[in-house]
């Protein structure tokens, strides 16, 4: 059997909205999921073990020092659990390719994941028996909607997917920062911020959904929201003189993505992002910028 190659795309959340922490330490979301043109691959080929092997994409300035190349990587567990699943062994080989930012609240960890599950599920899974779904969401709250891709609306711990309709291509400015954050300590820092208050179920929007439906950016900007930014604010403060030097350059919404700390700033064509890239690297307000479109197709075999 030859090697599989599978691409899998990052994702910002044009909505999250964190309900109150649960007896299991999750939280209840609405999380409003956007596949981005920045994508990670993976190929899997037979080895005598489960070896992996991470590198930057040829051309990304993602720094991937720190990513753990045992099962610390959720793409090792995802190779494990198709083995465990099937009853094989997990002799692979995984060749990680980074164009995501490594902690940076665009999924990559859970992009491998995916790609990971495909690729395994190809090598070893001829007959199509695996739920690759169910196995998603077991790695991780992030998982399955790396698989999905598209634009879509995730319920329970952000699992629960429905794909939501979008009337156009959106156009989109990440700046990462230097150092990544923890997801679980933004959550915390959120509980924390919020312990005073009475703190309601998670809210779905009907205008993100309008806008999302029309296509209409300007409308999706205004319509952002990241119950997790505060938190993320208040653990990296420096990040509030990015988010605002996006909006006095002429970005139509900005937002942290996720648990951070990159920020996502949407733009209203692809000129207008590349050129906000160009002035937001001027400023020095972000380790390095990428532009990407969403929505985009989730893990895809290449
Ligand atoms: O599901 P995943 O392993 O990606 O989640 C990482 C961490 O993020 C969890 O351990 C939890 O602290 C936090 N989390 C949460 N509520 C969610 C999703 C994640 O509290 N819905």
């Amino acid at each position: 059997m030859t090697a599989i190659t599978v691409r899998a795309p990052a994702k910002v959340n044009v909505r999250l909205s964190v309900g109150p922490p649960r007896e299991d330490g999750y939280h209840d979301l609405v999380n409003v999921f956007h596949a981005v043109s920045l994508f990670d691959e993976v190929t899997a080929e037979p080895a005598d073990r489960l070896r992996i092997e991470v590198r930057a994409a040829p051309g990304s300035p993602v720094p991937v020092e720190g990513v753990p190349v045992d099962d610390g990587n959720l793409a090792a567990r995802a190779a494990r659990l198709v083995a465990g699943r099937l009853g094989v062994e997990p002799r692979v080989a995984l060749r990680i390719r980074k164009a995501i930012p490594v902690a940076g609240g665009m999924a990559g960890g859970s992009a491998d994941a995916a790609a990971a599950l495909l690729a395994c599920a190809r090598l070893w899974d001829d007959v199509g028996r695996l739920d690759l779904m169910a196995l998603a969401a077991d790695l991780g709250s992030d998982v399955p909607f790396a698989l999905l891709g598209g634009t879509a609306v995730g319920l329970g711990r952000g699992e629960r997917l429905t794909p939501l309709p979008t009337g156009g291509t959106f156009h989109w400015v990440f700046a990462t920062a230097h150092g990544g954050l923890s997801t679980p300590a933004v959550y915390a820092e959120c509980d924390r911020l919020r312990e005073d208050r009475h703190v309601p179920p998670p809210e779905a929007s009907d205008a993100l959904a309008a806008a999302l439906a029309s296509g209409d950016a300007k409308e999706l900007g205004a319509a952002l929201h990241n119950d997790l930014q505060p938190a993320a604010l208040s653990l990296k403060p420096e990040l509030r003189r990015t988010l605002d030097a996006g909006l006095e350059l002429g970005a139509l919404g900005a937002l942290v993505s996720g648990s951070g700390p990159t920020c996502a700033f949407l733009a209203e064509s692809g000129g207008h992002a590349a050129d906000l890239a160009a002035a937001l690297a001027e400023k020095g307000v972000a380790a390095f910028l990428l532009c990407a479109d969403g929505p985009v197709p989730g893990a895809t075999v290449v």
